[in-house]
């Protein structure tokens, strides 16, 4: 049984490193003028109303979105990426927050394509009716671990695979890495994102030991915390891992994620990690 509903975490701080990290890679890959694949394995509704009662319950994007929305002097990625929320604002006050699908569909250009896979029947509903005038889009209401296996490689072979999972079960953590294996092993070419929390730091030590024995190459890590690893305070950090990221993005965390750990932690104990778990 799903449970999980993005709604109550849209454009938290886990929102905020995920879609930084997304958006600049998109912007990488369109810089080319030749066509690419995005497919989101976790695609969720799409586009979230701050002013719904999901957001309204526990106001999870005042530590995100909410932090930067006014800010000034602010790292070159973190504009752009505010500058993309504000773009779904346009009346210059935050009452909404766009989904990875939706900030994809931003970036994208007329010959690119988006395949986004949803399993919870309400938030497929909702991610057709956002996104159904799209030609470029194609919609699966399925399991996207598994079904977005066949669409790899993409014709373009250009493409970006995010996973965003909830991990509402434990073996997700598992269950990422035979998924990011198989897809890696027909499409060795792709970038791929892999967003993860920091609940249990246990479990994300296994994650970096099953990349590691993957046999996968060119693997980077950027983790923003807003606390140090405390098991019985939900998600205190959360991170994204990228296999074979643009150049420049390495660069551009270097820039935003110790700025990020300042501005989005509450006291001093703000931290990030930027790593390569493995060498290209
Ligand atoms: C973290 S949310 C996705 C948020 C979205 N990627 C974004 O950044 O806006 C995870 C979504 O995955 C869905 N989900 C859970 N298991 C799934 C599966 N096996 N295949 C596809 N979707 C799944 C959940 O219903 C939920 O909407």
């Amino acid at each position: 049984m799903l449970s999980y509903r993005h709604g109550f975490h849209a454009g938290n701080f886990a929102d905020v490193l995920k879609h930084l990290v997304l958006l600049d890679s998109l912007h990488y890959l369109a810089k080319k003028d030749k066509a690419f694949c995005y497919v989101d394995t976790h695609a969720g509704a799409g586009d979230y109303a701050l002013d719904d009662a999901f957001a309204q319950k526990n106001r999870e994007y005042n530590s995100g979105i909410g932090k930067l929305w006014s800010l000034r002097d602010v790292p070159e990625a973190v504009a752009a990426y505010v500058n993309i929320i504000k773009a779904f604002n346009t009346e210059g006050k935050l009452k909404r927050y766009p989904g990875s699908p939706s900030i994809a569909q931003h970036v994208l250009r007329p010959y690119d394509r988006l395949c986004l896979f949803e399993l919870h029947p309400a938030e497929i509903k909702a991610l057709n009716q956002n996104t159904f005038k799209d030609k470029r889009v194609k919609r699966f209401h399925g399991d996207g671990l598994v079904e977005s296996l066949p669409l790899l490689p993409p014709i373009e072979r250009r493409g970006l695979v995010l996973i965003d999972p909830a991990y509402e079960l434990k073996n997700d953590y598992r269950l990422v890495v035979d998924a990011l294996t198989k897809m890696h092993q027909r499409f060795a070419t792709g970038t791929y994102l892999l967003w993860y929390p920091v609940v249990e730091r246990r479990r994300i030590e296994e994650l970096e030991r099953g990349l590691l024995k993957s046999g996968i190459r060119n693997i980077q890590l950027f983790e923003l915390g807003l606390k140090a690893d405390h098991p019985e305070q939900g998600m205190t950090a959360s991170g994204m891992i990228a296999i074979n990221p643009p150049w420049t993005l390495a660069a551009q965390m270097r820039q935003c994620l110790p700025w990020l750990a300042e501005v989005l932690a509450e006291g001093n104990e703000g931290f990030y990690r930027i790593e390569t778990l493995v060498a290209e």
